[in-house]
């Protein structure tokens, strides 16, 4: 091995750079080993943008938030959108990310990403590519590792927003919601309401009453507690199906990802409580900033680990971090089944035990 390329792709999550500036020094220092990034994920190497990286292109990154290389939630090789007589049609074109592997004599690639860009790795590794990936995603869904980088930083800016409603919510009287992201799972509504002191957590994984939700704000009125704070993640449904957000994605419904259901909790609560209610979708503020010391750590593991998979030629697999230890799992093992919260989580028995209301 002497030479290895790498990009980060999917929505970014704080982190990133740490994860790139901990591939490039132990590459370099440790064995000595060239660095090609590949710029705007899967994108650089379908259209050979790429540079070569040295321990000065990532001096003084690690508190950074984003990605020095870009990134992009677009770009699938293997579903690559091109215009076909006027029409959209998407058309497999990962002949040109081996022809540009080999144009950079790059031995292995190092995949930073979540689901979908872990898939394309995978499928990749399929196709006769050497890779090896790295977990990130802020929902913290992915099922084979105990945590992705970026959730403990998502985290703590929900709970510190959690902290700053509770004394707007508190002289006003009133129902504050707030609306997480989490797509598909509830970690960051769950932990952020545990550690935010929530009354309310509205994840994915418990459809919810509205009525139950009312009952909630209301006998806490009743004994004098005059507001109520309310987490929502924002893939969030009610319990009769009856998702008013909702909206078309590539032939199927899915939740809205944005300013959704946050926004119709709280017009509920209005219409049927004598409460006012506000909300706030947090959005993209929990993408960005300098990661937490949690998250500067578990990335830069991560990144030595991914290294290490290399010189061990441990090709097709992602690092993982188990208990305290950074392992490696099969990419066909990590990717396609996102981790939902258990209904038995620890996390969400101890919510119960402190009468957080699911909604239920
Ligand atoms: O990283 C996943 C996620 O945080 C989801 O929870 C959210 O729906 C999504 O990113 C939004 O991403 P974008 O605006 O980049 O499409």
């Amino acid at each position: 091995i002497r030479r290895i390329g790498l990009l980060t792709g999917g929505g970014d999550a704080p982190g990133l750079n740490a994860v790139i500036r901990a591939v490039v020094k132990t590459a370099v220092r440790q064995y000595g080993l060239t660095v090609i990034g590949f710029q705007n994920g899967f994108g650089g190497l379908i259209k050979n943008q790429a540079r070569e990286m040295g321990e000065n292109d990532v001096a003084g990154i690690l508190p950074r938030g984003g990605t020095i290389l870009g990134t992009t939630n677009r770009d699938n090789p293997f579903h690559y959108p091109v215009l076909k007589g006027g029409e959209m049609a998407f058309v497999d074109v990962s002949d040109r990310v081996f022809e540009n592997i080999s144009i950079h004599e790059v031995d292995a690639l190092i995949v930073i990403g979540g689901d979908g860009s872990l898939s394309i790795a995978r499928e990749l590794h399929e196709k006769g590519l050497n890779v090896v990936g790295v977990p990130k995603t802020i929902d913290n869904d992915l099922s084979a590792t105990d945590q992705t980088f970026g959730f403990d930083t998502a985290l703590t800016t929900a709970t510190e927003a959690l902290d700053k409603l509770h004394t707007t919510a508190e002289s006003h009287h009133r129902v504050m919601v707030l609306e997480v992201m989490g797509r598909y799972a509830g970690w960051i509504a769950l932990a952020a309401g545990i550690a935010g002191g929530a009354d309310v957590i509205l994840i994915p994984e418990i459809p919810f009453d509205i009525n139950k939700v009312i009952e909630k704000v209301n006998q806490r009125s009743a004994s004098n507690k005059k507001f109520s704070i309310i987490v929502v993640a924002e893939g969030a449904k009610p319990q009769d199906g009856d998702v008013v957000v909702q909206r078309m994605v590539e032939g199927s419904f899915e939740p809205v990802r944005l300013g959704g259901i946050g926004n119709v909790v709280a017009k509920q609560i209005e219409d049927l409580t004598d409460k006012e209610s506000r909300v706030t979708v947090l959005g993209h503020l929990q993408r960005g900033g300098s990661p937490t010391a949690f998250d500067r750590i578990l990335a830069t593991r991560y990144g030595v680990a991914a290294v290490n998979l290399i010189m061990d030629g441990k090709y097709g697999h992602m690092v993982s971090l188990q208990g305290i230890d950074i392992t490696s799992v099969p990419l066909g093992n990590a990717v396609g089944e996102l981790r939902k919260v258990p209904l038995d989580n620890h996390l969400v028995l101890t919510a119960r035990q402190l009468g957080i209301s699911f909604g239920v």
